[in-house]
């Protein structure tokens, strides 16, 4: 039996989990010559919110990080989490854009690009896995774990087959909650392994404490490769600890071999960091947190939303707005709770109970429902669909989003030009993402984010002041039949 290979998530999703993604790059590295020297699957050192946080927070260039990881930890194979068709942001990118996004990480050395869609929907992967294949590297398919009636084992198990038939490489279980309960994990693995031939991988979170148990269960099933992290940014609301992991299959057959005296190096370095980013971190992560069992939705969610009621002055409204998020995920065709949609069902929720359901229909929630982020596990309600298209003027729509988007490359190196910012594609496909951050990279002082405050959060999905600052927008219309285009501005 071949030994369960451990992939290590402290660059990217260990600090992203435990500290709001705010270790800077030079902080990483006096780690990276242990870390690379640990036989690791994959280190994931990128991607994710990582790359909005570093750039936004930090005053990084992303592809720099990427350059000095890559520099800084050469033998192993480095990993990014992509969000398919929103590549790391929070809206659907034109084809082109995510092409040349996947062309720029690839050439910069980035090696497993492992894609999901919040909505499940797999044309929303499809161009970012063809690409990556094209690019001569491994896409790695992610399937979003959820728990609602549609979401069956054997749709689970489907799922990763299409994804395999898309060309992936390997086929993630993406566990962002930390939900899934050993049994379930058992069942999905044992179905993958039985359908496909790919290496089967899983990710997820202690949040709720079921991470390693669900790991072992994984590993029993057959999973070849699983997540983990190193403590202090490990545990908690982050990846079940490594060193813990290799307590937890003693005596296993499929026990992997890693240095445990290194290990403990490295939760040195991790802990002289962890106390350097103080600011950001807090206890109530680290905790288990048994309430997300209860509610059903990721624990990063639960924390934020005790804020945001909190400032909408709505904290005896808690159980309320929580049992609301169901309804609002039913009703919007049982979509997954993951960046993006788990702020726009909250945010939902959070209305329908201030103001009576669906009295305030966000954006959003409103292109959820008309297909404008992609086709939903299940229908959405006849009515709420209706409601709407009438409120927000649009119509339903069943094709891929991106489809309805022209290029985008040539416009975003036009506007970089006009602003005097070198436009190469890396610059283009990071304009196109966070306009506003790039531009700030190039024009604030550096004291510019040392003043950012440590509660500074990335947003969700746009604010809907970025989303007007994008400029004019560009439509087509119909009239008697042809086809015209027309520019719609904000005076
Ligand atoms: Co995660």
């Amino acid at each position: 039996m071949k030994p369960v290979a451990f992939n290590n998530n402290v660059l990217r999703d260990g600090h992203q989990s435990l500290a709001a993604t705010r270790m800077p790059t030079e902080l990483m590295l006096p780690a990276c010559p242990i870390l690379d020297s640990m036989g690791f699957n994959a280190l994931e050192t990128w991607g994710g919110a990582s790359i909005d946080a570093g750039l936004r927070f930090l005053g990084e260039f992303p592809f720099d990080r990427l350059d000095t990881l890559k520099k800084a930890c050469p033998k192993t194979k480095h990993m990014m989490l992509f969000r398919g068709q929103n590549i790391v942001a929070y809206t659907h990118f034109p084809d082109d854009v995510v092409e040349a996004f996947v062309n720029c990480s690839a050439r910069h050395g980035m090696d497993i690009f492992r894609i999901f869609d919040a909505l499940n929907d797999t044309r929303n992967m499809e161009c970012a896995i063809r690409a990556v294949n094209k690019a001569g590297k491994e896409a790695q398919g992610a399937i979003c774990y959820t728990k609602s009636p549609v979401d069956t084992i054997e749709r689970f198990v489907k799922m990763g087959c299409e994804l395999a038939e898309l060309g992936c490489g390997s086929i993630a279980i993406k566990d962002m909650a930390g939900l899934i309960p050993p049994h379930i994990v058992y069942d999905i693995v044992s179905g993958l392994k039985k359908n496909i031939k790919v290496p089967v991988v899983v990710h997820t979170h202690e949040t709720a404490g079921m991470g390693a148990p669900s790991y072992y269960a994984a590993v029993e099933a057959g999973a070849d490769v699983i997540d983990t992290s190193i403590a202090p940014f490990a545990n908690g609301t982050g990846q079940p600890d490594t060193a813990r992991m290799l307590a937890v299959l003693e005596d296993n057959p499929r026990k992997p071999d890693y240095d445990t005296k290194k290990l403990l190096q490295l939760r040195e370095i991790f802990q002289d960091i962890y106390n350097k980013l103080g600011f950001y971190t807090d206890l109530k992560n680290e905790v288990i947190d048994t309430d997300a069992l209860i509610y059903q939705v990721p624990g990063g969610m639960l924390s934020n939303f005790r804020v945001q009621l909190k400032e909408q002055k709505m904290e005896d409204k808690f159980d309320e707005v929580f049992a609301e998020v169901p309804y609002v995920r039913e009703k919007l065709g049982w979509i997954p709770l993951v960046t993006p949609t788990s702020q726009i069902v909250g945010t939902q929720a959070m209305m329908n109970v201030k103001f009576g359901r669906w009295k305030m229909f966000t954006p959003q929630a409103m292109d959820i429902a008309l297909g404008y982020y992609g086709r939903t596990p299940a229908p959405v309600d006849p009515e709420v669909k209706k409601l709407a298209q009438e409120k927000s003027g649009k119509e339903p729509i069943t094709a891929r989003p991106a489809d309805l988007k022209g290029p985008g490359m040539e416009e975003l190196r036009k506007a970089l030009a006009a602003k005097g910012i070198k436009n190469d594609d890396e610059h283009c496909v990071i304009y196109a993402m966070f306009p506003q951050q790039l531009e700030d990279l190039y024009t604030k002082p550096r004291e510019f984010y040392k003043l950012k405050s440590p509660k500074d959060k990335i947003p969700a999905c746009p604010p809907p002041a970025e989303a007007a600052a994008k400029g004019p927008q560009k439509l087509k219309i119909s009239i008697d039949g042809q086809e015209r285009s027309v520019t719609v501005e904000k005076l």
